[in-house]
């Protein structure tokens, strides 16, 4: 069967991952969390007193961009890949809170997003992916077959989010989640170099109102008959 690009964006904790994830798994396709590339620059940076001190330094990222060596190792028991940086496995540590604070500042860079996308459309070339991310539909794949834009209110966002949050045993307050949620959406919609902004041809898909599995179901669905077209 003929194999697709799939791209789905979308605001942050709208449940992008696990809809890629998902339907990864279902296809036999590769996914891409290309969240977790950010993540890592901006850990790469955090490590290096680049960013997060009071005299960032941007300039002295950039020059040492080469230096960050990323990479996916698929993890069989997880069934997922994860990230590493310089042959270190930090997962867990770019989904800190910390790292969160700072990933949409370092997401701003126009150098960091060129190393990244690069990246990203190689690993691409032979379609077969779901990726996702906030510039797939837009930048990285602007040919994908498929495309999803994924939206939900910043209330239901925040209300998810802070729910795993406190599963984590994390002590947070739904007001703050949802400030921190309203701030993301903010800089990454307004940011000069490849902002959020959904793909013409993109489906937009609130799930505001609607069960995982429901809209797993839906989008499955439609990606097979995208794949038929072929
Ligand atoms: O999906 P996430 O929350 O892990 O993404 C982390 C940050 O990276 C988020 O602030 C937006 C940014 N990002 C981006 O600018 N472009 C992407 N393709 C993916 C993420």
């Amino acid at each position: 069967m003929q194999k697709i690009t799939i791209a789905i964006d979308g605001f942050s904790s709208t449940g992008k991952s696990t809809l890629a994830k998902q339907l990864a798994k279902a296809l036999g396709y590769i996914y891409v969390d290309t969240g977790a590339m950010y993540r890592a620059i901006a850990l790469f940076a955090m490590r290096n007193r680049f960013v997060g001190v009071e005299n960032e330094n941007v300039a002295a990222l950039i020059k040492l961009l080469p230096n960050a060596k990323l990479k996916f190792v698929f993890n069989e028991q997880l069934g997922f890949a994860e990230m590493y940086l310089n042959g270190e496995n930090i997962e867990k540590e770019i989904r800190r809170i910390e790292v969160s604070n700072q990933v949409s500042r370092v997401a701003t860079i126009e150098e960091v997003r060129h190393k990244l996308v690069d990246m990203q459309k190689e690993m691409g070339k032979d379609k077969g992916i779901v990726m996702d991310g906030r510039d797939i539909g837009t930048v990285v794949f602007p040919d994908a077959e498929l495309k999803i834009f994924m939206t939900a209110s910043p209330e239901t966002r925040a209300y998810r989010r802070y729910k795993e949050l406190l599963d984590k045993g994390d002590k947070v307050s739904y007001e703050e989640v949802l400030k921190n949620i309203q701030n993301r959406d903010y800089v990454d919609s307004h940011r000069e170099f490849s902002p959020l902004k959904r793909a013409e041809d993109a489906i937009e898909f609130d799930n505001s109102d609607m069960g995982m599995e429901e809209q797993f179901d839906r989008i499955y669905n439609h990606s097979l008959r995208v794949i038929e077209k072929q």
